[in-house]
């Protein structure tokens, strides 16, 4: 396995002759992670993973300067996962200054978490943009969990056509249904078992829309689980269109996401389930 930045990279790549896919992430490696390595590596000749906490997409109150980063083990799990190249930048690499030009998100950039963490998405795009061309993937492995940021990334790859196949898996759980997430080791065992109020709103909800029950009944039955949890404070709670992120109507018939984001202990959750109406 190879590591470094833009240099070694550069050389790296134009080596190359199949396949490419790239998953990109901020390190902290969990299994959801490895996950993404797997489907990687079962698709494309050779897999890049990267390893940067992009500034860009942190808030200034955010948890940028705190955010876990354990680069030893980092390598090591992509060593296991059988990545060929781990793509670690310097933060002076990728931004000798503060960029000018960015990727604007729109407007499904500022609703949800976009309105929760103002700039967040154009920060997301502008460094998964910069990764697509440094990287010159195939192929893009991202995690369903981040289902706003997975829906914009596919938005830019259509509409700046960077002719990439993009691949998303389905949200990687514990054992006891949160889903996983690098800030998960921020939350002690109180707050942990608060935050499991998360998946059990959504699979109420689910239940719920089994039945056959419109949208207003299937927010109901999520928010009376999320309202019994002391100590999880609710950001959104919405069943939107997937198309669009737009809140859905209630006629409304066909592919929709239960989006959830809350605050536990400090620490910002998200998830999400899939509903067919
Ligand atoms: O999902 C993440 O870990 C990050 O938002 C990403 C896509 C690596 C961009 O920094």
């Amino acid at each position: 396995m190879d590591v470094g930045g833009i240099q070694a990279l550069r050389a790296w790549r134009a080596a190359q002759t199949g396949t490419v896919a790239l998953v990109p992430t901020m390190g902290a490696l969990h299994s959801g992670h490895r996950a993404l390595m797997a489907r990687a590596r079962a698709s494309a000749d050779v897999v890049v993973a990267s390893i940067f906490v992009n500034p860009l997409q942190f808030g200034a109150d955010e948890d940028f300067v705190r955010y876990p980063r354990p680069f030893s083990a980092d390598l090591a799990a992509c060593g296991e996962a059988g990545v060929d190249f781990v793509f670690a930048p310097a933060l002076g690499e990728m931004y000798p200054s503060a960029p000018e030009v960015r990727v604007s998100s729109g407007r499904m950039g500022e609703v949800f978490e976009g309105a929760s963490r103002p700039g967040h998405f154009d920060g997301v795009l502008t460094v998964v943009a910069k990764l697509f061309n440094l990287i010159a993937p195939h192929q893009a492995v991202f995690g369903l969990k981040d289902i706003q940021q997975f829906c914009l990334v596919q938005r830019m790859i259509a509409d700046l056509d960077f002719g990439i196949e993009l691949i998303g898996l389905p949200v990687v759980r514990d054992a006891d249904g949160l889903a996983m997430s690098s800030r998960n080791q921020y939350l002690d065992a109180a707050e942990r078992q608060c935050a499991l109020a998360i998946p059990h709103a959504l699979q109420a909800a689910t239940a719920v829309a089994e039945q056959g029950s419109r949208p207003e009944a299937i927010e109901a039955a999520a928010r009376e689980v999320l309202d019994s949890a002391h100590g999880l404070e609710l950001d959104y709670l919405s069943l939107v269109e997937a198309a669009t992120f737009r809140p859905c109507p209630p006629d409304f018939c066909g592919s929709t996401l239960l989006l959830v984001s809350a605050n536990v202990g400090g620490t910002h959750l998200i998830d999400n389930a899939p509903i067919e109406l």
